[in-house]
């Protein structure tokens, strides 16, 4: 049975400010706003253990702070080396206010 995970309120996600979030049984994730348009990603990098939210955003391109690698926020499509594995993308949903994302099927 999936269920909704509220992880932050979308008043707190500024654009070109990418938020780390938690929420119970997922990896870490980050929330980003992308003109007014809210999305969430796997937090960590896959090239190396880096979070993508202390990178760098530009538009709808998230650079990872250790090696220049990038990746799509929309898509979590990796779009610079090193990166060369996608992040995950979830489908969000805003309710009252909060940033959701539904627990995957299956997630821990
Ligand atoms: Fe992210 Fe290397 S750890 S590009």
């Amino acid at each position: 049975m999936s269920k909704n995970l509220r992880l932050c309120e979308v008043a707190d996600v500024k654009d070109g400010e990418p938020v780390a979030a938690f929420a119970e049984g997922m990896p870490a994730l980050a929330v980003y706003n992308v003109d007014g348009e809210i999305f969430v990603t796997d937090n960590l990098c896959t090239h190396g253990n880096a979070m993508l939210t202390d990178g760098y955003q530009d538009g709808d391109v998230i650079e990872c702070p250790f090696h220049g690698g990038s990746f799509d926020i929309k898509t979590g499509a990796a779009n610079a080396f090193p990166c060369q594995v996608a992040i995950v993308s979830y489908p969000v949903e805003i309710e009252d206010g909060w940033v959701c994302i539904t627990k995957p099927e299956g997630a821990a």
